[in-house]
């Protein structure tokens, strides 16, 4: 997987991703990541890449020219056109279903705005994704374009040390991961589940799916229309909402008595 960012800040992307996971990734050659300075397109002698909004309004807007020539210039030297993403609260919240189907991609383009945003003619031109990593404002696309590609270099082969994890984690299946535990076998009193202690392969799986299910169903009830559940496992289910509904009923009438 090749990443491309098209930035003003290209030192906060490769030094935000070369450690860990990710700039192991990198080392191994599994991943490449290639920060390119939007304002090297600049034809300013100044090398201005922004100028005030027509129509008037605060901040700066960022010139379609420098963006579009960056582009282009990449295209020409990799001798194809990939995908545009373009980081911004407007665009499609990403998610893991995001991150998989652009994990078959080969070449990725991240396109980082600052200031009032980029000029919608640019935008027009190359962008083929609008992507948003949720409902809240960022000074910029750099943090976005981290995010999304720590997420989707995850899932592309060799970059886990065990294939299995990437599969296991939470998401998977619409279900959040089960609890985890190591030693020691008692924390201030608080025992580690006997069951994870017993060697048995078969309940110790049984135990994780229902464990994910019931976190699930407490933390992000609305994956759970997603998920898909053996005919078991929707009994599982079933008895587990009537246990919450019980409970919640048991501590309304305990209220009503105070
Ligand atoms: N740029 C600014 N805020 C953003 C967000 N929430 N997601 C993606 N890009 C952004």
């Amino acid at each position: 997987m090749n990443y491309h960012i098209l930035t003003l800040f290209p030192q906060m992307v490769t030094e935000g991703l070369n450690t860990s996971i990710i700039g192991r990734a990198a080392e191994k050659g599994l991943i490449t990541i290639n920060a390119l300075n939007i304002r090297d397109y600049s034809k300013d002698k100044h090398r201005h890449v922004d100028d005030a909004p027509y129509g008037g309004g605060a901040g700066m807007v960022m010139q379609p020219g420098p963006v579009c020539d960056c582009y282009e210039d990449l295209c020409r030297r990799l001798n194809k056109r990939p995908r545009v993403l373009y980081m911004t609260p407007q665009g499609r919240v990403f998610s893991q279903a995001i991150a998989q189907e652009l994990a078959r991609e080969e070449d990725l383009v991240f396109l980082c705005g600052h200031y009032e945003g980029i000029d919608e003619r640019a935008l027009s031109r190359i962008v083929t994704d609008h992507l948003s990593i949720g409902d809240y404002v960022l000074t910029g696309g750099e943090l976005p374009a981290m995010v999304m590609i720590d997420c989707i270099s995850r899932l592309v082969p060799g970059v886990l040390n065990n294939d299995e994890s990437a599969q296991i984690d939470s998401f998977h299946d619409n279900l959040l991961e089960y609890p985890q535990y190591t030693r020691p076998e008692i924390y201030e009193g608080m025992q580690v589940p006997p069951v994870l202690l017993s060697g048995h392969h078969k309940n110790i799986e049984a135990w994780r799916r229902q464990e994910s299910i019931r976190r699930t169903l407490t933390m992000r009830p609305d994956l759970l229309e997603n998920a898909s559940l053996t005919k078991k496992e929707q009994e599982f289910l079933k008895a587990l909402r009537e246990e919450i509904h019980e409970e919640s009923a048991c501590a309304q009438e305990y209220s009503v008595i105070e």
